[in-house]
């Protein structure tokens, strides 16, 4: 390789430790951040780097653990090695040598670090510079549990483990972050000279410093100070502090593109938020998957909004819930929907469409100023333009085996509390009375009445109870 070519990265996660802090049935790197399974992130972080391959290392849950980081993934080739038993963290990459080519360099991951942004691990790399040993550290008040960094003078010597160091180490505050970059080679010449013989009788990753100061090799200390990017998962309390640092950083990130957000700290973002200018979002919303908030949208508080697309100027009242899942939902300009509505996958709102108080909507079709403002259901339908949908009135689309399609055509006005029962088709510019059980297609223009005919019985006596 000549100096001026980049070397190939080769990514190591190791994801094969228990997280008995967790007391969980999944296994810890499956537990989600912001929606994703701690593993998952750093694999998306590696995908970044442009690494030429990844390995995790997986051992407990690997059943679990498996399938979910070998998901098919354009921008990166995983392959899992498993370790078995878990003799320490030396041993989890010592499984991964057989599957490393030499002339790459190998960025060490874990796969219960999440947040570790590609620029760092970028600027981790060019200390490399497919040379040296770099590890990645940071200084903190209490180092306490972490391996330490021994220098003397100013070049690193050691990493010494909690429980081998001595009261002078222990009180070394510059930590090892468990993210090194080194050359293959290299790496493969020490791992294959590890030894167990300390504290915890365990193969320590650490211990190939000693090693490359031994061998002459530079080692670099890359110091960060954004504790969040190395920060580890061990007990749901660090996995619901890390969410929060992370959702504040995603608010922070949105509000300095100008989305106005009444509360930063009551925001949460599992998925990816595009928004157009002058977004108001009201406290304690929940973005998930895919979704697009047009110019000047407002989301009211309490609102839950997955996969779906809201065009400029729609108002979403408080406590709507809406999720696209795969087919997706959108709602179109000047759009109210809310407050407390539901629209599921395949709702398609036109513009200035008013969808009221639980009134749900599932692959549903509603045209320009179409509106249903109360109490309604509207399934495998075709709205036209202005129809008025009154309260308490549902399309039956399903007869017990299959689901039928109702078309409900331009300017139609449709009475509270009807049943129209699919397949049916109320012609443009119909009325239907309050009350009617719709079963067959009604003519453009008529009104249609399908209920019981009402009797009155004048000067009626009602039953007396007996004495
Ligand atoms: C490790 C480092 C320590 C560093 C700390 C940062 C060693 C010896 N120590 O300590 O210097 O400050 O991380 O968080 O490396 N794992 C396996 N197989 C094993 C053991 C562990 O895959 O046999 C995985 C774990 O699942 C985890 C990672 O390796 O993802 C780190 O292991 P952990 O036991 O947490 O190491 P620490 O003791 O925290
Ligand atoms: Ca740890």
């Amino acid at each position: 390789m000549s100096t001026s070519e980049q070397p190939q990265i080769d990514v190591v996660v190791m994801a094969a430790g228990k997280g008995t802090r967790m007391k969980s049935r999944l296994p810890k790197v499956l537990q989600r951040l912001a929606g994703v399974p701690l593993v998952q992130h750093v694999l998306n972080t590696a995908s970044q780097l442009n690494a030429r391959s990844a390995v995790v290392i997986t051992g407990h849950g690997a059943e679990q653990v498996e399938p979910v980081v070998l998901a098919p993934n354009p921008a990166l080739a995983v392959q899992c090695v498993r370790q078995e038993p878990q003799l320490g963290t030396g041993h989890a990459v010592q499984q991964a040598v057989p599957v490393l080519p030499d002339d790459g360099v190998v960025v060490v991951l874990s796969g219960d670090v999440p947040l570790t942004q590609a620029d760092t691990l970028q600027a981790l790399i060019a200390q490399c510079g497919g040379q040296q040993l770099a590890l990645l550290t940071i200084e903190f008040a209490d180092p306490s549990g972490y391996g330490r960094i021994v220098r003397q003078g100013h070049a690193v010597q050691a990493i010494v483990e909690q429980k081998d160091a001595t009261e002078a180490q222990r009180h070394i505050q510059e930590v090892y972050s468990g993210i090194m970059a080194v050359p293959a080679k290299l790496l493969k010449a020490w791992l294959a000279r590890l030894d167990n013989k300390n504290a915890q009788g365990e193969y320590y990753l650490t211990d190939v410093v000693k090693m490359a100061v031994a061998d002459g090799v530079p080692v670099v200390a890359h110091k960060i100070t954004d504790a969040v990017q190395v920060a580890g998962i061990n007990s749901p309390l660090q996995l619901a502090e890390l969410e929060r640092a992370h959702q504040l950083r995603q608010a922070h990130r949105l509000m300095a593109q100008g989305v106005r957000m009444k509360d930063p700290a009551r925001f949460d973002l599992r998925g990816q938020l595009i928004c157009a200018e002058d977004v108001e979002i009201d406290v304690n919303c929940i973005f998930e998957g895919r979704v697009a908030l047009g110019e000047g949208v407002k989301v009211g508080a309490h609102c839950v909004l997955a996969n779906c697309d809201i065009a400029a100027g729609a108002v979403i009242h408080p406590f709507t819930h809406i999720d696209g899942e795969k087919l997706g939902v959108s709602v179109g300009e000047g759009a109210l929907v809310g407050p407390f509505a539901r629209l599921r996958p395949g709702a398609k709102l036109g513009a200035e469409v008013h969808i009221g108080n639980f009134v749900e909507v599932k692959n549903s079709t509603l045209a320009a100023g179409a509106k249903a403002n109360h109490l309604a259901y509207l399934g495998d339908a075709t709205v036209g333009e202005r129809v008025n949908y009154g309260a308490g009135s549902i399309t039956a689309n399903y007869d017990g085996a299959n689901k039928h399609r109702t078309v409900i055509e331009a300017d139609v006005h449709i009475g509270s509390n009807c049943v129209l029962v699919a397949p049916v088709t109320i012609g443009a510019g119909g009325t239907v009375g309050g009350g009617s059980t719709i079963t067959k297609s009604t003519e453009p223009d008529a009104l249609s009445v399908a209920r019981g005919k009402q009797i009155s019985i004048a000067n009626w006596a009602r039953p007396q109870k007996k004495k």
